[in-house]
């Protein structure tokens, strides 16, 4: 799908030629004597409309409007979130139509930012997102083009690039999370970063069962020990910005199926654990964004991908481990799976003298428990780098939640066999998690985001979400330092930051 911003005057909107108009109407509205603005008036004097987001009021070829359709959206107070719920329920009212172009008017509203922009461009890019990879005859997408239309540019801008930018990252992560497992294999997955690999900025390397035997990745190999998918590591880097300058790492779960392995999951609603690399979809994702977006900094992003598989060479509960960092482990319950391949992928980043680690996983069933699906369950052992997660959860409308960390929690996970035990009892099982991935992080600021509340959706509206795509991509934003005067000998390429 297409994307454009204009600037329109009402005049203009109401002799644009589209097949549907879609007018934001939010706070109080002025008494414009065009067409469009006096129907709002209108339906709003009498009633048959309100202003409240999600609101919706449809006319078929009105008087004075070049527009097939028109459809007045509430947009409550204008906010970044109100905005999203209006656009989605516009996009979706329009979902049965056979509307090409749309022109998405923000001009009557309060005040059209950065963050309204970009809200309106991925509320739509969301709600009209169609998987079809599978699918025998491609699902056809009938929306080609959106025209966004507001008052004045400066201000619109940036919030619109960032929008579509955005938009493709998720499109990205949810296309790779959507895949059924025997078409998001390790290999596959591998080969979607390596497509990465072509954008500006972006470069992937992947290594494979010897490799990652010669890093010593034992616990990360025991996971994978029980299929016959080879497991792959991927590592992407995005350079924008100086040479010498710490990356951001972001680790993402790579659990391309989760059976439980020998401590099996029951048959209901397993065909979700092919959701269980929605963390590695989610690095992805924000990768694709990063081309796009081109900001000053140094990012890299690493994914242990492998399945979690009951077999006969799979690993067996009391079996202990030697993880990469030299602890041992004791994997009690073998469906802990995802701990024990982050674990590894957290010492390896060691080695990147980062600025931050983030990892991102579909790690328990508890955090579901806990906060369901509105935010992600987010852990950190730095309050700066918390803030900063919290934040951008909250500017890019993905949000999260802090959770403790207290050393009491880790007591469950001590053993008489091993370093660290795999599991804990029930109680607390999303912070027992992080206390076990917590003893792997000790050597820079780190912070994990438990997903799986908030990764996909189940039941009739099945499907990925491509969170926390946003939260990543306006996190990392915020971690681009502010430029300094550039050195004389050096001219910075457009939009990297110089340094002196
Ligand atoms: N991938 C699952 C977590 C999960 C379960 C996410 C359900 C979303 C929905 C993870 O590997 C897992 O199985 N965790 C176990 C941990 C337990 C054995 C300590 C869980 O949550 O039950
Ligand atoms: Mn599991
Ligand atoms: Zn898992």
């Amino acid at each position: 799908m297409d994307f454009e911003l204009k600037t329109l005057t009402p005049a203009r909107i109401c002799a644009e030629k589209c097949d549907a108009l879609i007018v934001l109407v939010a706070g109080e509205t002025g008494a414009g004597t065009d067409a469009v603005s006096k129907m709002v008036t209108l339906a709003l004097k009498a009633g048959d409309f309100e202003n409240k987001a999600g609101k919706l009021l449809s006319a078929y070829r009105p008087e004075g409007v070049a527009a097939t359709r028109v459809l007045l959206a509430g947009a409550g107070d204008g906010s970044a979130k109100s905005i999203r719920t209006a656009v989605h329920a516009a996009m979706v009212a329009l979902k049965n139509t056979n509307a090409r172009r749309v022109l998405l008017s923000l001009c009557a509203l309060p005040q059209a930012g950065q963050e309204t922009v970009r809200a309106a461009v991925l509320a739509c890019a969301d709600a009209t997102y169609l998987y079809s990879t599978t699918k025998s005859k491609p699902v056809e997408q009938k929306l080609k083009q959106v025209l966004v239309a507001v008052a004045s540019l400066p201000g619109s801008r940036a919030g619109f690039d960032k929008g579509v930018g955005l938009a493709k990252g998720l499109a990205l992560a949810k296309e790779w999370a959507n895949r059924p497992a025997n078409h998001a294999t390790p290999t596959m997955l591998a080969q979607a970063a390596r497509d990465l690999g072509k954008l500006p900025g972006i470069k992937v390397e992947v290594l494979g069962p010897k490799e990652v035997a010669k890093l010593g990745m034992g616990s990360f190999m025991a996971v994978a020990q029980g299929s016959e998918e080879p497991l792959r590591f991927i590592v992407l880097r995005y350079d924008g910005g100086a040479k010498a300058e710490a990356p951001v790492v972001l680790i993402g779960k790579g659990i391309t199926f989760d059976t439980g392995g020998i401590s099996i999951k029951p048959a209901a609603e397993m065909d979700e654990m092919k959701y269980d690399m929605g963390g590695a979809a989610s690095v992805l994702g924000t990768f694709r964004a990063l081309a796009e977006l081109q900001p000053a900094l140094n990012v890299v992003g690493l994914i242990p991908a492998c399945e979690n598989m009951p077999d006969g060479r799979a690993i067996k509960p009391g079996d202990v481990v030697t993880s990469m960092s030299g602890q041992t482990i004791e994997i009690l319950n073998t469906d802990a799976e995802g701990r024990l391949v982050l674990c590894d992928a957290l010492t390896y980043a060691e080695r990147l003298k980062p600025r931050a680690v983030v990892d991102i996983a579909t790690l328990t069933g508890a955090c579901v428990i806990a906060l369901g699906g509105v935010r992600s369950g987010m852990f950190s052992s730095d309050d700066a780098l918390a803030q900063a997660l919290a934040a951008a959860g909250d500017s890019s409308l993905d949000l999260c939640w802090r959770m403790p960390l207290d050393d009491e929690y880790a007591d469950g996970l001590k053993t008489h066999f091993a370093d660290v035990a795999n599991v804990a009892g029930r109680a607390g099982g999303a912070i027992t998690a992080a206390k076990f991935l917590q003893r792997f992080a000790g050597k820079f600021p780190w912070a994990h985001l438990d997903i799986a509340g908030t990764a996909w959706k189940s039941g009739a509206a099945k499907g990925a979400t491509g969170r926390p795509v946003p939260l990543l991509v306006d996190f990392l934003l915020s971690q681009v330092q502010p430029a300094r005067a550039p050195a004389k000998t050096r001219t910075p390429k457009a939009g990297a930051r110089s340094r002196a």
